[in-house]
């Protein structure tokens, strides 16, 4: 039996269509669903174009009912990936799904990460401090932003002529070679019979 992914997302999705393109083929892990509270978000277009069910929800309807619940229930998903997400999860879903919820951000955690560090803001940030280096940090989901455990981490090098829209290409790169390896890593450990 495959893994069911669902994604969560709330703007472009290049890393959404990144997971999708590489588990194309997989016997293992099959993508069921794309979410987003962002109806103007551009993975609502990739969804579509990549034939994945796309789900809009509201806040509300996050927060004050079983709509999401109940829909990853239906489909069957068994693991949760949140890729660019921007809402805080509430804790009946990250109870449904504990130790198999995770998020990616794109610095290296604890630094640069909590509320209102998000997308090119977290970029800004690492080039106003003068670090040297940033990164990927692939973590489990709790009920605060950024603060469960990292299950992988991977470096790049700012330079002093990177912008935040270089440093966010460096960033991508990185989430493409490595959020869909460590997925599947995951997925297959989780997976592995007990002794
Ligand atoms: C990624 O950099 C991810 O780390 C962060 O938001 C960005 C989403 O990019 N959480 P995209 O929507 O996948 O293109």
């Amino acid at each position: 039996m495959r893994t069911r992914l669902a994604i969560f997302a709330s703007g472009s999705g290049s890393n959404a269509e990144n997971i999708i393109s590489y588990f194309r083929d997989s016997q293992e892990v099959s993508i069921s669903l794309i979410l987003t509270n962002n109806p103007s978000a551009g993975v609502i277009e990739r969804a579509d174009r990549l034939g994945i069910e796309c789900c809009v929800f509201s806040k509300e309807e996050f927060y004050s009912s079983k709509r999401i619940q109940n829909l990853l229930k239906e489909r069957e998903v068994d693991f949760v990936v949140l890729a660019g997400f921007l809402l805080l999860v509430p804790p009946s879903l990250i109870q449904t799904y504990k130790g198999k919820i995770i998020n990616i951000h794109p610095a290296l955690l604890p630094a640069f990460g909590g509320k209102g560090f998000y997308g090119d803001r977290v970029h800004a940030a690492v080039l106003e401090s003068g670090q040297s280096m940033s990164g990927i940090s692939i973590h489990h989901v709790t009920e605060k932003f950024d603060e469960g455990g990292i299950i992988f981490q991977a470096a790049c090098h700012v330079d002093r002529k990177d912008s935040i829209k270089s440093l966010a290409l460096k960033i991508h790169a990185l989430e493409y070679k490595f959020f869909p390896v460590v997925l599947e890593k995951m997925i297959s450990v989780q997976n592995a019979p007990h002794e």
